[in-house]
């Protein structure tokens, strides 16, 4: 492993107030969002779309590196270029995701463990002759007023510190993704608690497992009460709890944190991020950025609705949101970009 180079990978990842395109639904989940939409749910049409997300005038401004599932890194445009090479092309560092999924956990009833470690190895030799310079895993916490438990909790964090230190050994940098839910009524308080409890559990194994903090990007959930939960904070609100809680939990070291959306509108989720940049903009030592998938794609999925004829529209939607959380990432985004738009 060559720290410097991982460090340096890290770094580029998000630098320059760009963030990482999350387009690395599993199959299942792509074709469940394009069903919603009436859209075939064949290869070819994930094929297309991905086509329109890779190739969007532009992207490379303002997106660093783009996170690909193992369907999509084997594809190519209608051309016949590699989508690995058309990302290149434009200045955007390929990922894949190379976790299987989170399986029901035996023995803990409600609750997930993410597997994928078997033969990993050998699957990120491939992955990284094809191109890919970092790679991810996400482990799902839920919550409830029993939920969490510390099982979940530890079994999660020691399968992303494992797959950490096998990216690593491949020279490829680990985006770390312990997701805590939004699902349920709990209090933002409550998801501020067990995110940094899962935090701190993650990082004690990361150091027992010898993952080099300086190489590697964190992908935390935002602190926010669950979805059903009848007191929603505010903007402001949300963001102090948010740093507050990485700060108490997140060590210097590591280079960035590129938040998930988890099922925010664009909107939220930019404003949310702006706040956080904006009021401890000289108080963070790692990067603020973002790595989301829904808040990004979602409005362009919803043109597209799998017709050619609308990729360009659809393209427009994409870039928009990306551009919407370049700005969030200075402190500089307001809902007049929305308008503009
Ligand atoms: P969302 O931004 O839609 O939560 O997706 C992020 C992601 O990569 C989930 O693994």
């Amino acid at each position: 492993m060559n720290a410097e180079e991982l460090n340096r990978t890290a770094r580029m990842l998000v630098t320059d107030h760009k963030g990482l395109l999350a387009m690395d639904e599993s199959n299942p989940t792509c074709n469940k969002r394009f069903a919603r939409l009436g859209i075939p749910q064949t290869v070819e049409a994930r094929r297309d779309y991905r086509e329109l997300i890779v190739t969007t005038p532009s992207l490379g401004e303002y997106i660093s590196g783009a996170i690909l599932c193992d369907e999509t890194i084997r594809q190519t445009k209608k051309d016949g270029t590699p989508f690995v090479q058309a990302l290149t092309e434009v200045g955007i560092i390929t990922g894949i995701k190379v976790d299987t999924g989170a399986k029901d956990m035996a023995g803990h009833p409600g609750e997930m463990v993410t597997e994928g470690l078997d033969g990993l190895r050998d699957r990120l030799r491939e992955f990284s002759q094809m191109g890919a310079h970092f790679s991810k895993w996400r482990a799902v916490i839920a919550v409830n007023d029993r939920l969490p438990s510390r099982g979940c909790i530890e079994a999660n964090a020691q399968a992303l510190a494992r797959y950490a230190a096998l990216c690593q050994e491949r020279g490829m940098v680990p985006v770390i993704e312990p997701e805590v839910l939004m699902d349920g009524d709990h209090t933002l308080q409550r998801c501020c608690d067990v995110t940094e409890e899962v935090l701190r559990t993650v990082f004690d194994q990361l150091y027992r497992q010898s993952v080099n903090l300086q190489g590697m990007i964190l992908k935390p959930n935002m602190v926010l009460p669950g979805l059903m939960c009848p007191t929603q904070e505010s903007v402001d609100e949300v963001a102090d709890a948010t740093v507050n809680c990485l700060l108490r939990a997140v060590p210097a070291a590591v280079p960035g944190i590129a938040f998930l959306s988890g099922g925010q509108s664009g909107e939220l989720a930019s404003a949310r991020l702006n706040a956080m940049n904006l009021r401890f903009k000289s108080r963070m030592p790692w990067e603020l950025a973002f790595s989301f998938s829904r808040a990004i794609q979602q409005p362009a999925l919803e043109i597209w609705l799998g017709q050619g004829t609308n990729a360009t529209a659809a393209q427009s939607a994409l870039l928009q949101r990306a551009r919407c959380n370049k700005a969030a990432r200075r402190g500089e985004y307001c809902t007049a970009m929305e308008i503009d738009s």
